[in-house]
């Protein structure tokens, strides 16, 4: 273990919201866990795996924390919140407020005192737990956008350990964050880390641009200049970009079990084995551009191009914050769209678009891909996406293509995909069915480009990228 013997600590600590595994308590009271949602939890696990160390988080319900336990070689420590820490800091501040405003305002951002009060309570709980979890000069690792207080907070507890913190998801420009009441504090929150990690290098220019304008610091290359809150001396904290990445060798080891495959079989079968079978995956999320997707997907339909049972949409749509209204929203408007598609263009035994609101085990997504023609990936604003990093790395056939919106942290590694711009609905069209009728040689080069792209840069290099620009930071007082 990393635990010291003589019990002092873990030498690498991991701090997220959620715990890698989600605590579910049955209709008969009992409990089992299953793997949390989100890239956040797909990523983080695979760099955990065979590295040990504690992972403090919240098991994703309102409630005492369950007991400590150790899991996949980590210890899991839980942070508990009450009905209302859930309601303010999770459901409000983080995925109603910051939330939004990180991805562009593609919904309006709702501003609470007593929301971010909730934040600011549950975020000092977080340090704690890290605080006293963590070994003499440890390296703690502080995830996402929902603890941008934990790295300051942390230092006052403990400034012996070295802090990295890596935010999944975008960060905005300084005239959308310039918006955000509690501006200051939030920066000063980040500015307790060495290292601050960035999906691209834009989001990370965002930051020193805000540390620049809103709080007047001098930031120089990829660093700014924080006066200690003694008053003696400065600390340098970088900000730099690190894109996530998958475990892609285990993904396609997984894609080419003889399971899989068959079981991709099986899927086209079932589903009336079209020519042509398109699919989406997304957490039922207003960021990944659902909704303009299935516009263009029912436009084709309409426009008699595209007709079922020879092509098949399937969307998975994974459950997520069902108690924020603009979550709720988007559900309805998903499900009158696909209603509508269904009994305008389906027919018995053969409907228009198959949806899933549902999740599925690593095997059936591999499954899914690797069955997929075309794979549509299409967010209005996302930090990388890595559901459309598995698609490629299920694609060891190099079959399939990948119609991937400009606007997420992928599209600038993966460049040879079928790019759009999901808002221009016609362009969307016209991209599909490029990726539809492209010349198969075509469709395998780029592929093949893909593949190359996604199996350099893994979800390891990732890791050992980010901890060793953490050693080497700056940070300490000048
Ligand atoms: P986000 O983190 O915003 O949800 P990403 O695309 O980066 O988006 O990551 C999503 C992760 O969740 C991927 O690892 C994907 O395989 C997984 N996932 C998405 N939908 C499902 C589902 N229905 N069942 C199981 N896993 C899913
Ligand atoms: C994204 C975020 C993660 C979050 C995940 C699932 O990946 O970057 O921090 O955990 O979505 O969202 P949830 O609200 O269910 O934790």
């Amino acid at each position: 273990m990393t635990e010291d013997e003589d019990g002092d600590g873990y030498d690498l600590v991991v701090v997220a919201n959620r715990l890698p595994v989600d605590r579910v308590v049955d209709d008969d009271g009992t409990v089992h866990w299953q793997q949390s949602p989100g890239g956040l939890v797909t990523a983080m696990e695979s760099v955990m795996t065979g590295r040990e160390g504690a992972w403090v988080g919240w098991s994703g319900d309102p409630g005492e924390a369950p007991e400590p336990f150790d899991d996949g070689g980590m210890h899991l420590h839980a942070v508990g919140l009450t009905a209302e820490e859930v309601a303010d800091h999770y459901e409000g501040f983080s995925n109603d407020t910051l939330w939004p405003l990180y991805h562009d305002v593609i919904v309006a951002p709702r501003y609470r005192r007593s929301w971010y009060e909730g934040y600011r309570r549950v975020n000092q709980r977080f340090a704690q737990a890290a605080a006293d979890l963590a070994a003499p000069d440890a390296t703690v690792w502080v995830h996402d956008y929902q603890l941008q207080l934990v790295p300051q907070m942390l230092r006052e507890l403990r400034p012996d350990v070295r802090i990295g913190w890596f935010n999944h998801i975008p960060f905005p420009s300084v005239e959308l964050f310039a918006q955000l009441p509690w501006r200051r504090a939030v920066v000063q929150g980040l500015l307790g880390a060495d290292l601050l990690g960035f999906q691209r290098r834009a989001d990370a220019e965002n930051f020193l641009r805000v540390c620049r304008r809103l709080l007047a610091l001098p930031t120089r290359g990829d660093t700014v200049t924080v006066p200690d809150p003694t008053g003696e001396g400065t600390r340098t904290v970088r900000a730099a970009a690190f894109p996530i990445s998958i475990d892609e060798r285990s993904l396609e080891e997984l894609a080419r079990t003889p399971a899989v495959v068959e079981r991709a079989r099986q899927i086209r079968h079932d589903l009336g084995d079209p020519e042509r079978l398109l699919l989406g995956v997304d957490r039922l999320d207003y960021t990944k551009g659902i909704r303009h997707r299935l516009k263009a997907y029912e436009e084709l339909l309409a426009d008699g191009v595209l007709k079922p049972p020879g092509t098949v949409l399937v969307q998975v749509a994974t459950p997520s914050r069902e108690r924020v209204t603009a979550y709720r929203l988007l559900r309805e408007q998903v499900e009158l769209t696909v209603g509508r598609a269904n009994g305008d263009h389906g027919a018995i035994g053969s409907p228009a678009i198959h949806y899933l609101h549902q999740s599925f085990d690593r095997a059936e997504m591999a499954a899914l891909y690797l069955a997929a023609d075309v794979m549509l990936v299409t967010p209005l604003r996302d930090g990388m996406n890595l559901v459309a990093k598995e698609y490629v790395a299920c694609r060891y056939d190099e079959g399939g293509a990948l119609v991937l919106s400009e606007f997420t942290g992928a599209s600038g590694e993966l460049d040879r995909a079928f790019l759009c711009n999901p808002h221009d609905i016609d362009g969307l069209k016209t991209t599909i069915r490029a990726a539809l009728d492209a010349d198969p040689r075509e469709k395998r080069r780029r592929m093949r480009a893909l593949r190359r792209r996604v199996r350099e840069h893994d979800v390891q290099r990732w890791a050992d990228d980010f901890l060793a620009a953490l050693v080497v930071a700056p940070g300490r007082p000048a």
